[in-house]
């Protein structure tokens, strides 16, 4: 089978929950159905990507948005930018479907539509929302060719072929926080150029602050709860396992009986918001091996059990 592929079998391969890079006018996305978590999972395992950062989806039309997110009015008016470079972030809507592993477990959604006709028609042809992080393994240039994807990850990704993209640098990434416009990422879409359109300042996010990598952040995702690592529980405490569960009481949940470290990465967000819904005070965590996905669930585990 050709790396290449046309907007029908692309979008069967994301409705099958397989990964299917596409061309947007900024770079070639590695999308996969956002409201999937194993799809989105596999995206990571792809990118060979060592955390859990949360990804823009990409959605066909403001109305596809509004499922997702809620849009007070400033981020209605931004919304004239679209189709376009620019991600916004806002707040999510409860039981939109997307995916904890999407969004890191956060109660916001990066959102955009990209201003290219293929990821549009992809995006509608396969009818769901598509999480696509910038289609190269970690740590390597973002691709602007189906050929530099197709090279990137040795032929194992298909791709539609758009050809050139337009811009080759990613969007720009806008948080709307009540009425305040605070940029995440600069990116093909100038600052200056959205403070002309709408008529009011957008803030730089300090360098290194929480909100402007909520991936990086040490204590991200914090549960009500507090959180104990490498270790079983005691009288009292929520256990959050892996591999045998055997013999204990109070609230659990296995992140995978069996040990398999991908259904855990699934699981991961939900057990904990399950956990800490369960009122203990301390959800004592087992082991999880650190290898393949095992990086990405320890580092998102150490950053619940960081220091507040
Ligand atoms: O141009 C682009 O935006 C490309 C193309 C493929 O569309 N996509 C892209 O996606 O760059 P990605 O997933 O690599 O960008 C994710 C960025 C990260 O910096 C992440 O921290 C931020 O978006 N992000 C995602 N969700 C967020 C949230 N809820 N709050 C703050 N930042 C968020
Ligand atoms: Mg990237």
């Amino acid at each position: 089978m050709s790396a290449f592929l046309d907007i029908a079998a692309g979008a069967a391969l994301l409705r099958e929950g397989k990964l299917c890079a596409f061309p947007t006018e900024t770079v070639y996305g590695l999308g996969a159905d956002a409201t999937d978590a194993d799809a989105v999972l596999s995206i990571y395992e792809t990118k060979g990507r060592p955390r859990f950062n949360p990804l823009i989806v990409h959605v066909a039309d403001l109305a596809m948005a509004k499922t997702l997110a809620e849009f007070p009015p400033l981020a209605e008016r931004l919304a004239e930018f679209w189709p376009g470079p620019l991600t916004l972030v806002l707040p999510a809507k409860p039981g939109n479907g997307l995916a904890d592993v999407a969004t890191a477990g956060l109660d916001s959604v990066a959102i955009r539509v990209p201003n290219h006709p293929l990821a549009l028609e992809l995006i509608r042809a396969a009818g769901r929302p598509l999480a696509a992080p910038s289609a190269n393994p970690s740590g390597r240039l973002s691709p602007t060719t189906a050929e530099q994807v197709v090279t990137g990850f040795e032929g194992r990704v298909p791709v539609v072929d758009g050809g050139p993209c337009r811009s080759g640098v990613e969007s720009t990434i806008i948080r709307v926080d009540g009425g305040r416009l605070i940029q995440l990422r600069a990116g093909a879409l100038a600052r200056s150029d959205v403070e002309a359109t709408i008529g009011q300042a957008v803030e730089l996010a300090p360098k290194d602050s929480a909100i402007a990598a909520p991936g990086m952040m040490l204590s991200h995702y914090a549960p009500s709860a507090g959180v104990r690592l490498n270790t079983v529980p005691e009288a009292g405490e929520a256990y959050l396992a892996f591999g045998d569960a055997a013999g204990f009481t109070g609230p659990t949940r296995n992140l995978s009986p069996s040990g398999d470290l991908h259904e855990a990465a699934r699981n991961l967000f939900s057990m904990l918001h399950e956990l800490d819904a369960s009122g203990a005070a301390m959800i004592a965590v087992a082991p999880v091996p650190m290898e393949g996905l095992g990086e990405a669930i320890n580092d998102r585990l150490e950053r619940a059990a960081a220091p507040r």
